[in-house]
C-alpha cells in the first residue's frame, strides 16, 4: 500500500509534532505528503494550514507569528487557523478577497503533541486514558524520521516472535524461540486489541529500571492498534509495576514515518528515573529500527503476497481492516510497480538505514 495514495488516510488524526517545539515559532511539516505549516495561535491553540501562501507561493513556514496568525515572509500577508487571509498590508481599504485564502486543516493539542487530520477524521484521537491518571507519570521518549512505513512499525508491536531475535540484547530469549500464542484478539470497529504473556530476559538496566534482581520475567501485554498507525502497549509485570507506552508514526510519505513516542509509568522519578526509562526504551527502539528500516516500504495488503506464521495473526488483521477500509470507501490499494528493486548488498545500504546492528 503507498500511503500517500490512498486519500481515506487523510481520515484520521496523526501525533506530527510535540507542543513545545511550537513555543520558538511556526514550524513545517510534511503529512502525506502535504506540506503544513503549524503554529500556535493567540490563544495558544495549535493551527495548521497549507505551507503555501495563496499570493506567490512563498512557504508561511518561514514566517513570523503575528497576533496568532501566520505572517507571510514575503510580502506580510497574515493568515489565521482556518487558512482566511486576514490582513493584507498594502490594501489600505480594509477589504479583503475572500480568495485570498489558504487550506486549513482540523488540528488539536492532546498528550502534548499536535495532530492533525486532512479530511473529516473517521474516528477520534486513540484514547489513553493514562496520561490523566494521576497514578501515571508520563515521560516523553522520541520524536524522530524513521525510513520506513507505519504498518510495519504496528504490526511489529503485536508481532511476539521477534523480540527473541531483534531484542536478543535487550529482552529477548534466543534459545526460545517459539512464543505462546495470543491470549486474545479482539477486532474493533478501527483497530485490534491483542492480549498475551512473554517470558523474557532482565538485562542490567532492565532490572534497575524493574526494580527486580531476578533474570528472567514475563510481560503482560495489552496491545492496542489504532489504525492505521497508532499503537498503546500496556506491560504489566508480576511486581505491579505498568510500562505503557504509546507509539504513533505519521505517515510523511510513502517510505517515511515520523515516530512519535511517549510511556507512561505507575511509578515515581524517586524509584526509577526517567533518564534510565528512555535509556532501555532506546535500546529497544534501535533495535527495532535498525531491521524495520530494512523492510519494504510497500506493505501488501492482500496477505498472499507476503508468507506468515500464527505469531503474524494482529498483522494479518491489520491488513484485512486496511483493506476493508479501503473497499469501504471506493479505494483500490496503490502498490508501486512491480518491476524489481536492485537489492542493496551489505556496506551499500546506508540508504535505507545502518548496515550492522546498534549492538556492534
Ligand atoms: Fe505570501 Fe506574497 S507570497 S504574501
Ligand atoms: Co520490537
Amino acid at each position: 500500500m503507498l500511503v500517500t495514495q490512498q486519500p481515506v488516510l487523510r481520515r484520521f488524526w496523526y501525533p506530527v509534532i510535540p507542543m513545545s517545539a511550537l513555543e520558538t515559532g511556526p514550524q513545517a511539516f510534511t503529512l502525506l505528503k502535504t506540506p503544513l505549516v503549524l503554529w500556535l495561535n493567540e490563544l495558544g491553540q495549535p493551527c495548521a494550514v497549507l505551507d503555501r501562501c495563496c499570493h506567490r507561493s512563498a512557504q508561511l513556514s518561514k514566517g513570523v507569528v503575528c497576533n496568532g496568525h501566520i505572517r507571510c515572509p514575503y510580502h506580510g500577508w497574515e493568515f489565521d487557523g482556518s487558512g482566511t487571509c486576514v490582513k493584507v498590508p498594502q490594501l489600505t481599504d480594509n477589504f479583503i478577497p475572500p480568495t485570498y485564502k489558504v487550506e486549513g486543516f482540523r488540528c488539536q493539542e492532546r498528550y502534548g503533541y499536535v495532530w492533525v487530520a486532512l479530511a473529516d477524521p473517521l474516528t477520534d484521537i486513540p484514547e489513553i486514558s493514562e496520561v490523566a491518571d494521576p497514578r501515571f507519570r508520563q515521560i516523553h521518549q522520541f520524536y524522530e524520521v524513521w525510513k520506513c512505513a507505519g504498518l510495519r512499525l504496528m504490526e511489529n508491536s503485536f508481532d511476539n516472535a521477534h523480540p527473541h531475535f531483534v531484542h536478543q540484547q535487550s529482552f529477548g530469549v534466543i534459545s526460545e524461540p517459539v512464543p505462546p500464542d495470543l491470549d486474545s484478539l479482539e477486532e474493533l470497529e478501527y483497530g485490534l486489541r491483542a492480549t498475551s504473556v512473554l517470558p523474557v530476559f532482565n538485562s542490567d538496566l532492565q532490572k534497575q529500571n524493574l526494580r527486580m534482581s531476578e533474570d528472567r520475567t514475563v510481560r503482560i501485554l495489552e496491545g492496542t492498534w489504532f489504525m492505521p498507525f497508532g499503537r498503546k502497549l500496556k506491560i504489566t509485570y508480576p511486581n505491579g509495576l505498568i510500562h505503557i507506552i504509546f507509539t504513533g508514526a505519521a505517515p510523511i510519505d510513502d517510505q517515511t514515518s515520523q515516530v512519535v513516542q511517549f510511556c507512561l509509568r505507575n511509578d515515581s522519578e524517586a524509584e526509577v528515573s526517567a533518564e534510565s526509562i528512555i535509556a532501555f526504551d532506546r535500546q529497544v527502539t534501535l533495535e527495532d529500527q535498525w531491521v524495520l528500516e530494512s523492510t519494504d516500504y510497500d506493505v501488501p495488503l492482500d496477505i498472499k503476497v507476503e508468507q506468515h506464521m500464527f505469531t503474524d495473526k494482529p498483522g494479518i488483521v491489520m491488513r484485512r481492516k486496511l483493506a476493508a477500509l479501503l473497499k469501504a470507501h471506493g479505494e483500490v490499494e496503490a502498490r508501486r510497480s512491480r518491476d524489481p528493486e536492485p537489492t542493496p548488498m551489505v556496506g551499500q545500504t546506508q540508504k535505507r538505514g545502518r548496515s550492522s546492528p546498534p549492538w556492534v
